[in-house]
């Protein structure tokens, strides 16, 4: 099982669509095993997005990731970080396609509603940046027997 960290940026707080983007997740199938609701500081921001500090659009990036309340989930499952970022869709709601939450609640290149890990070292990074220890929990969802196929003794 993996875990991945996602972010519904400002534009998914202040457009009302933590309930919807939420559900998808759900819906597929994933378990939310962390939740919290902040305002990113400019250090953590930072930090989070350092990897992009010397392409053009950083500063923006920073500026718009503290701009106002973000929601920080923790999600879990099979393959959770790739199945993610295909929910997620192309970075640029432009480009995004119909069926991914980019591409169905946004058209903007900057405002693109999401972010989530794009590997397992960035998953544990990230993780570890913005939850503390516990903030993470492990628990058995009643549905889980039919969400997997575990007869093999893992999930299929
Ligand atoms: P994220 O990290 O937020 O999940 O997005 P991503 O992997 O799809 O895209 P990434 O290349 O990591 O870029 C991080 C964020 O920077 C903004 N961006 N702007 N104007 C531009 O050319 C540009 N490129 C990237 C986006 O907000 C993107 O989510
Ligand atoms: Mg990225």
């Amino acid at each position: 099982m993996e875990t991945t960290l996602i972010i519904l940026k400002p534009d998914a707080v202040q457009r009302g669509l933590m309930g919807r983007i939420i559900s998808r997740f759900e819906d597929k199938g994933l378990q939310v095993v962390g939740s919290k609701m902040m305002q990113i500081s400019q250090d953590l921001a930072a930090t989070h997005y350092e990897a992009h500090k010397e392409r053009p659009f950083y500063k923006g990036l920073v500026s718009f990731m503290t701009s106002s309340p973000v929601l920080v989930l923790a999600i879990r499952g099979n393959d959770a970080i790739a199945i993610s970022r295909k929910m997620m869709g192309a970075t640029f709601g432009s480009k995004a396609e119909p069926g991914t939450i980019r591409g169905d609640f946004g058209v903007s290149n900057s405002f693109n509603l999401i972010h989530g890990s794009d590997s397992p070292e960035a998953a544990e990074r990230e993780l570890s940046l913005f939850f503390k220890q516990g903030e993470v929990l492990s628990f058995d969802r009643a549905g889980d027997a039919w969400v997997y196929d575990m007869s093999g003794g893992k999930p299929e």
